[in-house]
């Protein structure tokens, strides 16, 4: 119900996309990614040394910890991503991650950024790429790494090779301020979707600057941000 009530502010938001023509349908021969690339690169970061594959916009939230230090610390993240190939060149493009964060702030609590695309995504197929999350490291060293996992809609949909699970390479404070969770890079450890995976044009995502050890229970923080990926033998269709 709630998704349903939410459904035409998202799709206004993204109504750009059909009123500029037939070219805004993923999955067809008129969505390239050609001509399209990271702007604004921290100069912190390495230049993505293989050809793009996918370009996607995600919400979704951070997940934070409390340590004995009295800070937050990362403890994964879980968000959910389609495709805006089909926007490269256009307006929309370049601040997709603000309208999708003012929706995403905006929604009551307990809607799911799962349900707040699929509202949009009802009326058009095959636009959701797939998950983000986090999963045990599989060097069998402990800790999480993340994820994005492709293989249960679209396109890639049952391909067990469309998945990829990364280590960071480098981060680099967001070029909007620090109120915006970090620009990263990282590299495949795992999986055939991407050699390198980027997170760039960060909207939120940062918790609280202090917390009460052994009493602020775990947090959540509402982010939206675009994915970049490089490589990898799974490709856009
Ligand atoms: C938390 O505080 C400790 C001690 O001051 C510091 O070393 C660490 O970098 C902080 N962590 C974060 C996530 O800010
Ligand atoms: C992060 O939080 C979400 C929402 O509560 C939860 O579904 C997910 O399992 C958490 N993931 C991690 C790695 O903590």
């Amino acid at each position: 119900m709630l998704a349903f009530l939410l459904a035409p502010s998202l799709l206004s938001a993204l109504i750009t996309c059909t009123a500029a023509a037939a070219v805004c349908k993923p999955n067809k021969d008129t969505c390239k990614l050609d001509g399209l690339s990271i702007e604004g690169l921290p100069s912190t970061l390495p230049v993505p040394t293989l050809p793009l594959s996918y370009v996607a916009a995600a919400i979704g939230v951070q997940n934070y910890t409390c340590s004995a230090a009295g800070n937050y610390s990362s403890i994964g993240a879980v968000a959910e991503l389609y495709d805006i190939s089909c926007l490269g060149g256009s307006k929309l493009f370049t601040t997709i991650q603000d309208r999708l964060m003012g929706l995403w702030e905006d929604a009551p609590n307990g809607l799911t950024a799962q349900k707040l695309v699929s509202s949009y995504t009802q009326t058009k197929a095959n636009t959701v790429l797939g998950d983000h999350y986090f999963v045990p490291n599989p060097s069998g060293k402990g800790g999480l790494s993340p994820k994005w996992d492709f293989t249960s809609t679209g396109s890639t949909k049952r391909n067990k090779n469309a998945f990829v699970i990364v280590e960071k390479v480098g981060g680099a404070t967001a070029p909007t301020g620090k109120q915006d969770v970090d620009w990263l890079a990282t590299k495949s450890v795992s999986g055939g979707l991407a050699g390198l995976v980027y997170r760039t044009d960060t909207r939120q995502g940062q918790p609280p600057a202090s917390c009460v050890p052994g009493q602020s229970p775990n947090i959540q923080v509402k982010y939206a941000s675009k994915y970049w990926f490089f490589g990898g033998s799974v490709h856009h269709k």
